[in-house]
């Protein structure tokens, strides 16, 4: 079955929009100095790139860290560095987030934490150039750059939404616009189609930001608020799971137009913290300029769709409902 509706994105798309993300794809972060002293920031994917140059930030404001990270080694090695230069908190959960157990855990594990979270950054995530599949035979890069999100956000819902002023913020990506055709709801692992990296990449970045039209509704008014962000092309250890080829060009090519990822971690602070993004939810940024995404991230019936499909993969409790 293709997707029908492709024709009726195609007209949606707006020149405007193109231009103003080609416009900010350049652009600089909106920078905020405020601290966040002893405040709760969540990070997932810690030990690397981008999520590694944030939790340095939230750091050096004072912030206190609990990270989710899969490698023990990594976690332990940044526990020390941080809290030795910086003299803060920093608490790891180990947790390997293509897998759903390990994400429902780690999520009833936030569950039981007693400090309210000020801060949720969702930013593990993986770029694979060869199709793999979970054991429970999901698409490995849905899982992680979509499921995680979804399945975390959805056991913490009544959590947050009791305790207030939490910001979410999922690190997504302009990569969303690889799936211009929209979400295949009917392949989601890649059975009837050619796997693709930068379609599987595309369509997960798609389904989180599917994901953020339902979330923001359920957290419209509770003072929870999440956003999706566009980091920047910027230079990281993205990819380093694929094959010598992928690795080389990403070394020898790629990697010199990428810029700092330090411009990421500004961001990502200025999203968590300033005074400005107060309130403000179901929004996507480049850096910290707001953009309208792609038309398929706009369509709230995939976006039920979808929902549907995910409650039916995981078998977490469905949010939108009333008990
Ligand atoms: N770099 C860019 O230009 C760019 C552009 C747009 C969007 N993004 C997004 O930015 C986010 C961060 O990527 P990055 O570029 O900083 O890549 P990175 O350097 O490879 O960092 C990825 C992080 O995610 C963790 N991770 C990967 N798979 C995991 C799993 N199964 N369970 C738990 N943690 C896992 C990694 O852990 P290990 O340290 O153990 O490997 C690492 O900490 C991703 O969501 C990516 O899609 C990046």
């Amino acid at each position: 079955m293709k997707n029908k509706k492709f024709a009726k994105y195609f007209k949606e798309y707006r020149w405007p929009n193109i231009a103003a993300m080609i416009r900010n794809n350049r652009g600089d972060p909106k920078i905020c100095t405020t601290d966040f002293k002893d405040r709760l920031a969540v990070i997932s994917g810690a030990t690397s790139g981008i999520g590694y140059l944030t939790a340095r930030k939230f750091a050096s404001h004072g912030a206190r860290l609990l990270c989710i990270n899969r490698s023990p080694e990594r976690s332990a090695a940044l526990k020390s560095e941080l809290e030795g230069e910086f003299g803060i908190r920093c608490d790891y959960l180990l947790a390997d987030l293509s897998k759903i157990e390990d994400i429902e855990r780690v999520a009833n594990e936030l569950l039981l934490l007693e400090k309210h979270i000020d801060v949720i950054i969702h930013n593990a995530g993986i770029y694979l150039t060869k199709r793999e599949l979970t054991d429970q035979g999901y698409d490995k890069v849905f899982v992680v750059q979509y499921l995680a999100s979804f399945i975390i956000n959805s056991i913490l819902a009544e959590k947050l939404k009791d305790s207030g002023k939490t910001r979410i913020i999922m690190v997504n990506s302009e990569g969303h616009r690889f799936a211009a055709w929209g979400l295949r709801l009917d392949d989601l692992n890649w059975e009837k189609r050619r796997y693709s990296g930068l379609k599987s990449y595309g369509s997960a970045k798609l389904a989180q930001l599917l994901s953020m039209l339902i979330f923001a509704e359920v957290f419209r008014g509770t003072g929870v608020t999440i956003n999706a962000m566009h980091p920047g092309a910027v230079k990281t250890e993205t990819g380093q799971e694929n094959g010598p080829v992928y690795r080389w060009i990403k070394r020898n090519i790629l990697d010199r137009s990428l810029r700092p990822a330090q411009i990421s971690a500004s961001a990502l602070y200025y999203l968590g913290v300033s005074d400005e993004m107060e309130g403000v939810s179901g929004k996507f940024f480049n850096l910290t300029t707001e953009e309208e995404p792609a038309p398929p991230a706009l369509d709230l019936e995939a976006a039920r769709e979808l929902w549907k499909k995910s409650l039916e993969m995981t078998d977490i409790r469905d949010i939108t409902m009333k008990n």
